[in-house]
């Protein structure tokens, strides 16, 4: 008989399409304005990169856990993510979301106009690195949260450790960079150096999902 906890240890995976699909309907599932938003890059030609349901979900559970109400998003795509977190808010909690492209940019305000949340979700438009330090007058901030380029990873990882209060968040996805996080390469180095920077001013953990999604708790 296999041995399976020093396999699913090591990295074996013992998820199939179907098994991911179940536990998203059962514990994750969409109501019409999530549907919208996630089925929105299919539909309007954007890249369908967005966050899995039921990482949305973690998202949206972990902002809740934080009693977050001020919130960083880098990378909005169509706004699913971005209506995950404004759902784990209060009344009159925000989420500041930024969008270099204009057409995801416009997208997502739709999506997220008609997830009835227009007055809570600010998308930014314009290059991260240009942005947030525009956003650090609305800080400190509850929790911030990284889904864009892999290669300012690092850049970004910093304004969150200047820019979040003590015990906010830290969220990164796709911290393992799509499987190559220990290759020779620029965008693996800058991957590295968020990990290694991050734990040196939060409690971090990499949470093995299928990307990776780097957690961490400012001390
Ligand atoms: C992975 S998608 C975000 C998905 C979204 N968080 C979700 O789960 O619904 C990354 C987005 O970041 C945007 N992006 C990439 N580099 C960026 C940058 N330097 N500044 C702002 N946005 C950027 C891309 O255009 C893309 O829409």
């Amino acid at each position: 008989m296999p041995v399976a906890d020093p396999d699913s240890r090591a990295g074996q995976r013992y998820t199939t399409p179907e098994i991911l699909d179940w536990v998203a309907r059962v514990h994750a599932p969409h109501d019409e304005a999530l549907a919208r938003a996630f089925d929105a890059p299919e539909k309007h030609g954007l890249p369908a990169i967005q966050l899995g349901p039921s990482e949305g979900k973690v998202l949206e559970l972990l902002l809740k856990l934080a009693g977050a109400r001020r919130v960083v998003e880098v990378g909005t795509l169509a706004g699913y993510s971005a209506i995950r977190a404004a759902r784990a808010l209060p009344a009159d909690g925000h989420v500041h979301t930024i969008e270099f492209e204009s057409k995801h940019a416009r997208v997502a305000r739709e999506n997220v106009a008609a997830a009835g949340l227009a007055g809570t979700v600010t998308v930014h438009e314009g290059r991260a690195l240009e942005v947030l330090p525009r956003l650090v007058r609305f800080g400190p901030f509850d929790a911030v949260f990284i889904d864009a380029d892999k290669a300012n990873y690092d850049a970004y990882g910093r304004w969150a450790a200047e820019n979040t209060r003590t015990g906010g968040l830290l969220v990164g996805d796709n911290a393992f960079l799509f499987g190559r996080l220990l290759e020779d390469s620029p965008e693996a180095a800058a991957m590295r150096r968020f990990h290694e920077e991050a734990r040196a001013q939060f409690d971090t953990v990499c949470l093995p999902t299928p990307d990776g999604m780097l957690l961490g708790v400012r001390r």
